[in-house]
């Protein structure tokens, strides 16, 4: 955008509504993607006009008719034009995304939290886990933000909780957000290659949302998932290379009434494929999402064999 067209554009734009509805137009004309957060390039222009505007998301009318300074003008068009020219998710330029209604801090270290995983969380995974079960110790692997691993502190705070990821870099931005919700006596950041570095622990829980995009999707992906970390992603060409690993060695992790909750998206169908015996519990979403299943400590016992054989036998 060059001074001549941004000073045309000031002088016409004034109040929250002009710019909220210029960026949306603007995001919409440019064919972005919007998969970080928000389905749509409104609540993503809401979302970056408040953050300028050090303003609460929740929009009220009168806030909408405010004016901007002159100089908010020239910030809004700057960030505007950012989020076209880089094609970047606007978490990123906010630094904060929302998960299972909790804040967290990110950047281009971790994944954009997303998971569809945190609506069950919510629920603290009723009725998969009853009520009257004790859920003492609960591991999230592959945490990325720490966004599940907090999540779960939050919703089970009688929990331990061990946060693994293979990634120092994942793990420090985890350990900013241990500290903001203070949780640094419930969350432990462990650094780990998926079970390595948790040898001989035992959980009542283990939540994933690991890499498992497979190589088709990695070849297809939007512009926006570049600025995340690769290693966040994918997965050999069918996304599956950790999920193995975790279906292989869950159960010596799991307590005897335990249960795996695993996040695996697309790659559904590579599963189903891989272990057509497995009687995976597929959860359900009200908020969308698919592509998460629940096997119990018993049926990973139950199914070991078929599941080292895939492991071993990883093409
Ligand atoms: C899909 S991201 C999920 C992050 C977070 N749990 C979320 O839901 O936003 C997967 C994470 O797995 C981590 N990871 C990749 N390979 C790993 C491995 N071998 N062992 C442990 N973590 C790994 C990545 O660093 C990344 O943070």
């Amino acid at each position: 955008m060059t001074t001549h067209q941004s000073t045309e554009i000031t002088e016409q734009l004034h109040t929250v509504a002009d710019y909220v509805r210029f960026a949306a137009s603007e995001f919409n004309r440019a064919d972005l993607f919007f998969g970080h957060g928000h389905d749509n390039a409104w609540d993503e222009a809401i979302t970056l006009m408040m953050f300028l505007l050090e303003l609460p998301d929740q929009l009220t009318e009168h806030v909408m008719q405010c004016r901007l300074t002159n100089d908010e003008k020239t910030q809004a068009l700057d960030i505007i034009s950012r989020r076209i020219t880089e094609q970047i998710p606007a978490a990123y330029i906010t630094h904060q995304a929302y998960f299972a209604e909790l804040p967290f801090y990110v950047d281009e270290r971790v994944l954009v939290p997303r998971s569809p995983i945190g609506e069950w969380i919510q629920k603290r995974f009723s009725p998969i886990i009853s009520d009257e079960k004790h859920v003492k110790r609960i591991l999230d692997l592959c945490t990325g933000s720490g966004c599940i691993a907090i999540a779960c502190a939050s919703y089970f705070p009688e929990a331990e909780v061990d946060a693994v990821d293979l990634s120092i870099d994942a793990l420090n931005v985890a350990q900013i957000n241990i500290e903001n919700h203070g949780l640094t006596e419930q969350v432990i950041p462990i650094q780990s290659d998926v079970f390595s570095g948790i040898v001989g622990q035992k959980y009542d829980l283990i939540v994933s949302n690991p890499p498992y995009v497979d190589q088709e999707d990695i070849d297809s992906l939007p512009a926006e998932f570049t600025h995340e970390p690769e290693m966040g992603l994918g997965c050999g060409s069918d996304g599956l290379d950790i999920v193995r690993q975790i279906l292989a060695e869950s159960a010596e992790h799991l307590n005897e009434d335990g249960i795996l909750i695993c996040e695996v998206g697309n790659s559904q169908i590579h599963v189903e494929a891989l272990y057509p015996e497995v009687d995976f519990q597929w959860l359900t979403f009200e908020r969308g999402g698919h592509g998460v299943f629940m096997l119990t400590q018993e049926q990973l016992v139950q199914f070991q064999a078929v599941f080292n054989y895939a492991l071993k036998n990883r093409e």
